[in-house]
């Protein structure tokens, strides 16, 4: 048994494939963000205001190694901007199968839209999402394997995971 990272930018269904992930292989969903908020006493946007974002940052890589390192059976939804760090795709790509999720940019919209969570987006998700996503183009393309969400069941996504896994 090893882990299952997945990464991909904000609303491609990380948190939602985890959840029926783990349900099938019977592994442990971890959401990277909801971990941060534990240890940190915090939720998201608190961080980011009340911190910074480079507070995040270190937050997230603390995160990724205690849900990581020195661990199996373990599914990863992290946050589309865990991969940035050098760092922390080095700890994913040592730790478990990571899988890049995408989906267009319609997709996106229609899923982070009007979400207060979401901090980087600023209540205005019709001009930061392109931009955001033309600024990572490349964020994701170290994941080995990679998988278009947009127009495909949940269902359809987790055997896709499955069929990954060997
Ligand atoms: C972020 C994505 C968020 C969260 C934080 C920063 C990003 O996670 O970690 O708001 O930099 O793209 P989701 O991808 O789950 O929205």
């Amino acid at each position: 048994m090893q882990n299952i990272v997945l990464v991909g930018f904000m609303g491609t269904g990380k948190s939602t494939v985890a959840t029926l992930l783990a349900e099938r292989l019977g592994w442990n969903k971890v959401d990277l963000d909801t971990s941060i908020e534990e240890a940190e006493g915090a939720s998201i946007p608190q961080l980011f205001t009340e911190k910074g974002e480079p507070y995040f940052r270190q937050a997230e890589t603390a995160a990724l190694r205690r849900e990581l390192e020195g661990r199996t059976g373990q599914i990863i939804a992290t946050g589309g901007g865990a991969v940035l760090a050098e760092a922390n795709r080095a700890i994913m790509l040592a730790n478990g199968l990571v899988v890049a999720l995408t989906a267009n940019v319609e997709t996106i919209l229609s899923r982070v839209q009007n979400d207060p969570n979401r901090p980087l987006l600023q209540g205005n998700a019709q001009k930061s999402v392109p931009e955001l996503l033309e600024k990572r183009k490349h964020a994701y393309d170290f994941a080995p394997a990679k998988i278009d969400t947009s127009d495909k069941s949940v269902e359809q996504i987790v055997e896709e995971v499955i069929r990954l896994l060997g």
